[in-house]
């Protein structure tokens, strides 16, 4: 079985989880399932970044230890990965013994190789992006990103990351999809162009996270402790066997603002510790609300816990990764969400099922008809076009045009119900009674296939419509789209799967 590991940002906790990291971490959901499905063994790590000035501030202003103020906030993330049934295989917390040795042991080969050297800095940096800014990157006396920075000076540690400049741009230039989308892209490679200055990557004017080996007076910069959360999962310093076979990722998926961090020092952190870089770093956009930035300050933050409750999970699902072009911003609005649901779900999607379902109940005895080999033409269009759909659907998800991927789905439904209509088994019912059976036969067929394509999307939902069939869940791969439906076999009833949302 080929590998294939996956990543979300490690979600800081010093917030409650909003709808930025739930639709992060969908994302990756999405598409670590349907490499699963797909025959791939998967990886797909999430979890929490526990460290540095921000969560410690956070935790002072709540007067507790930080340590306790840890344990408490990661719960409410990793309630989140429940809450979005994610298929994670493992939450990492930054505080965790396994992470604090890996980083460790990477601090101690960059050091050792004379990578990082001590210095002094003094500067700028914004608590809120935990980043260092240059005088000329600030935007009247601001952070880019619109954030307070203060003034800076205490003993610290540097890496080299200047050095790295030309390897960098060649890694970049013999890698072409490494960064995407190709915009993004762009942006980094100009950034790297300008010129790399050497990087902060310890601090002494707070306590609260990474020792610096040999010299605890340091605390590791967060960030660098932070991307090694993901070589600590694959067994870095600790099991070289096992680190073999999981590492490099495939994917880091990161919201833009978060780009340079994985694209530029990560990579160079690695190649300076003489490790394999991961294969793709993707960066998506932002949602707004109702066209409005999102910002605690306009109370403005989605609740995922909330949505999720009012419209249900897969819909929630659905329509995030529906909504924007995988890449691009996006604006929230609920009376999209409700038009989606309305329509492409219980629709497009769930009326097909319902009525093909109900229709076999009244009149094939609730059993899948005899077709007895009689398809004609558009017979076979419906039910033997999965090989040139799974194949579209590889290549859009291995280009993460996740969006895309949907749509494509979604023409497999709409065709199903143009056939459904232009065949209309209703007329058939008195005088071609074969023929019914052999249109009803294909659109449960064809139901049976889109129940398993739509399962890295809406898990839940897909399994209600297989169950129909009584798959079992080794009928549910990919591999299976090809093993058509059994004549004869009992259908089993669902309640409805999509429910109208009805507009107060
Ligand atoms: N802790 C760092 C990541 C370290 S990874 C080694 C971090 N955490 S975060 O909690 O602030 O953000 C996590 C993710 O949420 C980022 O990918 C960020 O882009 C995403 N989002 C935060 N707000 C968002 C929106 N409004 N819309 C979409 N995603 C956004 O950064």
């Amino acid at each position: 079985m080929k590998n294939f590991y996956i990543t979300t940002p490690i979600y800081y906790v010093n917030d409650s989880p909003h709808i930025g990291h739930a639709y992060t971490s969908l994302c990756c959901d999405y598409i670590a399932r349907f490499k699963k499905l797909d025959g791939f063994n998967v990886r797909f790590l999430t979890g929490t970044d526990e460290h540095g000035q921000k969560v410690e501030n956070a935790a002072n202003a709540k007067q507790i230890k930080p340590k306790d103020f840890v344990d408490e906030v990661s719960k409410n993330f990793l309630k989140l990965t429940d809450f979005l049934n994610l298929s994670n295989s493992d939450f990492i917390r930054t505080t965790q013994q396994r992470h604090l040795n890996s980083c460790e042991y990477l601090w101690k080969k960059l050091y050792s190789e004379g990578h990082i050297y001590l210095d002094k800095y003094s500067g700028w940096y914004s608590v809120r992006d935990e980043a260092y800014f240059q005088e000329s990157e600030l935007i009247d006396g601001k952070a880019p990103t619109g954030a307070d920075v203060e003034w800076v000076e205490e003993p610290s540690y540097f890496f080299n990351l200047s050095k790295w400049k030309d390897k960098l741009l060649k890694f970049y230039q013999d890698n072409n999809n490494f960064i995407l989308p190709l915009s993004r892209r762009n942006e980094v490679l100009n950034f790297v162009r300008g010129g790399l200055k050497d990087l902060s990557v310890s601090r002494t004017s707070f306590n609260w996270g990474v020792k610096v080996p040999n010299d605890p007076n340091h605390i590791m910069y967060v960030w660098l402790d932070a991307l090694t959360n993901y070589i600590t999962y694959s067994g870095y310093g600790s099991n070289e066997k096992e680190f073999k076979n999981n590492w490099p990722a495939d994917l880091h998926i990161v919201g833009k603002d978060i780009l340079r961090f994985h694209a530029v020092y990560w990579p160079a952190f690695l190649m300076a510790a003489d490790l394999p870089l991961p294969k793709r770093v993707f960066a998506h956009g932002w949602w707004t609300n109702e066209g409005e930035k999102i910002s605690k300050s306009l109370g403005n933050v989605i609740d995922p816990f909330k949505l999720i409750e009012q419209y249900g999970l897969d819909q929630v699902r659905y329509f995030l990764l529906r909504e924007v072009p995988f890449g691009n911003d996006g604006d929230f609005s609920k009376s999209h969400l409700v038009q989606r649901i309305n329509s492409e779900l219980a629709n497009n999607l769930g009326n097909l099922v319902q009525r093909v379902v109900s229709f076999c109940l009244k009149n094939t005895m609730g059993k899948v008809p005899d077709h007895k080999n009689k398809f004609n033409k558009e017979d076979l269009e419906i039910i033997n076009s999965f090989e040139t759909e799974i194949s579209s659907l590889r290549n859009l998800i291995d280009q993460q045009k996740l969006d895309e991927s949907l749509k494509e789905i979604w023409i497999k439904i709409s065709k199903s119900n143009k056939y459904i209509d232009e065949q209309a088994p209703w007329n058939l019912k008195n005088d071609n009674a074969e023929r019914m059976n052999i249109v009803l036969y294909c659109l449960l067929e064809s139901i049976r296939q889109i129940g398993i394509l739509i399962q890295p999307i809406m898990p839940n939902s897909a399994n209600r419509i297989l169950d129909i069939f009584g798959l079992d869940s080794n009928q549910r791969n990919f591999n299976k789209l090809g093993t058509k439906l059994v004549v004869g076999i009992d259908l089993i009833k669902q309640d409805v799967i999509f429910p109208r949302i009805e507009n107060k």
